[in-house]
């Protein structure tokens, strides 16, 4: 079992019957959509929500009952990956463009489980690129005020040409080297206009994280309480 599969295995292992699930995306999430379709399987009865058509696929192949987000309250446990996890329980996410559902979702689940493997602890924020998602109005404005604030910004690129999100907007990989105060820089870029999300999620919305390793061991850190 890889590292990210033990992780995974052992967040899906909180979901129970009657459960509202929120999927996330990339190469950790896939694999507890995996354990999820392995449940359901065998009779789990819960239904879910994608943070992006990658997880909605998978997930429908794998016979997760998918719900419509119209008519949901709010999320028993979220499920989702990270790239980078400093010591406090703050995150950087979006390396896989989903960065915008991603946050809806989390901020709207009771228990946001992370899943990551040991390679994406770190001491502070900013080693990855933040992920930044941008209108495509103006973007060349809001880029020069991330200048401004040495983001030292490039907008994503895929097949040469600008990635655009699910949402269709741009993706401005920002690299600001450390991230000291992640809750105040998250405040500064939701000022610039044209920002709609960043991929700072903070360590108020995550309830633990799950740290797997290569021998299939999995430290658990909590973080906040149930919301
Ligand atoms: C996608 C994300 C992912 O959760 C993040 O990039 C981690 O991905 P992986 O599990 O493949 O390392 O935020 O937008």
């Amino acid at each position: 079992m890889e590292a990210k599969q033990a992780a995974a295995a052992r967040a899906v292992a909180e979901i129970k019957n009657g459960m509202t699930i929120a999927l996330g995306t990339g190469s950790t999430a896939y694999w507890a959509i995996q354990e999820i379709g392995d449940r359901v399987a065998q009779g789990l009865d819960i239904k879910a929500v994608a943070s992006s058509l990658r997880s909605e696929n998978l997930a429908r192949e794998r016979k997760i009952p998918i719900a419509d987000l119209s008519g949901i309250d709010r999320f028993d446990i979220d499920i989702d990956g990270a790239d980078e996890v400093d010591q406090d329980g703050n995150l950087i996410k979006g390396g896989g463009g989903a960065l915008l559902r991603e946050k809806i979702l989390a901020a709207n689940s009771r228990k946001f489980l992370v899943i990551v493997d040991g390679s994406k602890l770190v001491d502070q924020l900013g080693k990855v690129p933040l992920p930044v998602e941008i209108v495509p109005f103006g973007s060349a404005l809001t880029l020069k005020n991330l200048e401004r604030m040495e983001a030292h910004p490039s907008v994503r690129q895929l097949n040469g040409k600008d990635y655009i999100s699910e949402n269709g907007n741009l993706i401005a990989d920002c690299r600001f080297q450390t991230i000291a105060d992640p809750a105040a820089l998250n405040r500064r870029l939701h000022e610039i206009p044209g920002i709609v999300e960043t991929g700072l999620f903070l360590h108020t919305m995550v309830h633990s994280v799950f740290v797997g390793y290569a021998d299939g061991a999995v430290r658990i850190i909590g973080t906040s309480t149930e919301k």
